[in-house]
């Protein structure tokens, strides 16, 4: 097979100037004379380019589907805190208050609506609040924390409660401040790429604004059908195009908080370059809500790139995987945009649990499977840069085979692949959720070593962002269990904490983790942390329980 591919590889330089096009594929059935996989174009012929404004929407719809899909297992919290008895409970004259600010249909008590806003994603954590406020500005948001400060009244900020560790739902009567109608996209400056939003615009929706101004968003994630840029700063979210475009602590440029006494902070600067003091946008960039609320946002965003390639490759080995990360580092450079990895479980997962996706690769199985997407603006020089990384790749035996998309349609299969995990393992039963940073070359000894430790009890699956470092190590079992839960927690706390990694790579802290914060930071930069807290928020009303250990702020 290899040297097939290889052979392969090196007649398509020489064709390279007669690739195709999109509309050309479309109308021409595949040439190369080489094996097929489910349509798709194997390594052997090269990728042809396709509209970016089609593959996304494709994309998007996919996205969709796997966000709203989910199974009810039951709670399984490990953190168990005692409800801070400083907390007032809510009262009638509370409610005629808030009506009074928002009117009848903002204050809402109604019994599903509740149920499901008391209840997270994976449907693993439950509060029990008895009340959700929906403001639809800055000044009614900050006249409601202004009173529940007052009246020590605690609240969640939830957005669009597609967080993995039990922080946008109340952990028992937290009132839930829900921004879902803070949905305005304020301005965009074609020049700068600067966009100034509210914090409750969900996160396909500023996609598909700035698709038709020629941008895109800087993260991109599985949930964006559901999730707002506000909780997506306030995870300090990473997603599937934080290796070429960093973190938001890069690409946010301002924001405007409310505090819990409702002061509104205003920091929405637009400015590239600022060095006036200390820049305490930070603090609010990942701190899950428990410094204030994120009211406005303003990000830098890309340029549209009209070049996007994706190729789903198989390795036989992770070392195999790690050395194609390297050399993609190398020779891809400027144009990677997306590295991701999946193990043959999570692989297996997909297919078993999603009907819509198709292996490309089904001559085998293989061990790992590599999505890597290129994104540029030269589409000759792109194609150029990701003939010779392939060619290379397959000559050295990285890959073992793969498969590029030649159409918008299979880009997006690809992408459902990776993107579908998540969903798949709620439809597999109980899954217990880890997402950590460790170093390329030790990620998957702990996957090897959980497997080791669980023997048959339950699936350990391994997939995640391998080009940022960020590990998602799942275990699926047909339902929770504690002695399970046992033989994880804390060794891969502790296992993490011994190779100087991070517990939560991206997806926070939240209840799941406030008390394990110690596996990742000193007791000194907690204590710090647990400061701030008190500064911004005395009364702890900001979604207590959550981040720093209950002990510190109570
Ligand atoms: P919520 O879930 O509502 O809230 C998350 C946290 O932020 C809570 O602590 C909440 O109190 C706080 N919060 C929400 N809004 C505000 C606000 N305006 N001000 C202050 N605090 C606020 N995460 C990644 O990093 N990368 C991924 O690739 C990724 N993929 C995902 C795929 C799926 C299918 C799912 C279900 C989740 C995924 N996540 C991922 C996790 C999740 O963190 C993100 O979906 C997202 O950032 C959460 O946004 P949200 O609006 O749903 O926030
Ligand atoms: C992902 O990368 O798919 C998300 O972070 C969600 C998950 O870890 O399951
Ligand atoms: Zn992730």
């Amino acid at each position: 097979m290899q040297n097939r591919m290889a052979a392969a590889a090196k007649k398509l330089l020489h064709q390279r100037r007669s690739i195709l096009n999109f509309s050309q594929i479309n109308r021409s059935s595949s040439t190369s004379g080489f094996t097929h996989h489910c349509g798709h174009v194997p390594l052997k012929q090269f990728l042809a380019s396709y509209r970016w404004d089609l593959w996304r929407s494709c994309l998007i719809h996919m996205q969709n589907m796997s966000a709203v899909h989910h199974r009810k297992f039951g709670s399984v919290a490990s953190t168990i805190v005692q409800r801070n008895p400083m907390f007032s409970t809510i009262n009638d004259d509370d409610l005629i208050y808030f009506e009074k600010i928002l009117g009848m249909k903002r204050v809402i008590q109604d019994h599903e609506e509740l149920k499901t806003a008391n209840t997270d994603w994976m449907h693993k954590y439950k509060g029990s609040s008895k009340l959700m406020l929906q403001p639809e500005n800055t000044a009614e948001l900050s006249q409601i924390l202004e009173y529940c400060n007052s009246r020590r009244l605690a609240v969640v900020p939830q957005g669009g409660n597609t967080g993995l560790v039990g922080g946008s739902v109340p952990v028992y009567d937290e009132i839930i401040i829900n921004t879902r109608r803070m949905n305005s996209i304020i301005s965009f400056d074609k020049v700068s790429g600067v966009l100034v939003c509210e914090a409750g615009c969900i996160l396909e929706n500023l996609i598909s604004f700035l698709d038709k101004e020629g941008f895109i968003m800087p993260l991109d994630l599985g949930a964006k059908g559901s999730c707002q840029i506000g909780g997506n700063i306030s995870t300090n979210a990473g997603g599937l195009r934080l290796v070429r475009y960093g973190s938001l602590h890069g690409t946010v440029l301002g924001l405007e908080v409310v505090l819990a006494n409702g002061s509104v902070i205003e920091m929405l600067g637009t400015l590239r370059k600022d060095n006036t003091g200390y820049d305490l946008k930070h603090l609010f960039i990942g701190s899950e809500g428990s410094l204030g609320i994120v009211t406005k946002v303003s990000i830098l965003t890309p340029p549209k790139l009209s070049s996007v390639n994706i190729a789903f490759l198989a390795c036989q080995d992770y070392i195999s995987c790690q050395k194609l990360l390297f050399q993609a580092k190398r020779k891809l450079g400027e144009i990677l945009s997306a590295f991701e990895f999946l193990d043959a479980q999570a692989m297996n997962l997909v297919l078993h649990h999603l009907d819509s996706v198709r292996n490309p690769l089904p001559s085998s199985i293989y061990n790992f499977y590599i999505l890597i997407e290129t994104t540029g603006s030269n589409e000759s020089n792109d194609k150029e840069k990701l003939e010779a990384f392939l060619l290379h790749a397959m000559e050295s035996g990285l890959v073992s085979d793969g498969a590029l998309a030649q159409d918008f349609s299979q880009a997006s299969s690809f992408w459902h692949i990776r993107e579908g995990i998540p969903e798949a393992l709620m439809k597999a039963g109980a899954v217990y959720k880890y997402d950590l940073s460790l170093p390329v070359e030790k990620m998957y000894d702990l996957v090897e070593d959980m497997r080791i430790r669980l023997g048959g009890a339950a699936n350990v699956v391994g997939y995640g962002h391998l080009g940022d470092g960020n590990l998602h190590l799942n275990v699926s079992a047909p339902q929770y269990d504690d002695a399970i839960l046992a033989q994880i927690e804390p060794f891969v706390y502790e296992w993490t904490s011994r190779h100087r990694g991070s517990i939560s790579a991206e997806h926070g802290l939240g209840l799941m983790k406030a008390e394990k914060i110690y596996y990742s930071k000193s007791s000194e930069t907690v204590q710090l942390m647990a400061s701030i807290k008190k500064l911004l928020d005395p009364n702890g009303i900001m979604n207590p329980y959550k981040v720093i250990p209950s002990s510190l702020v109570s």
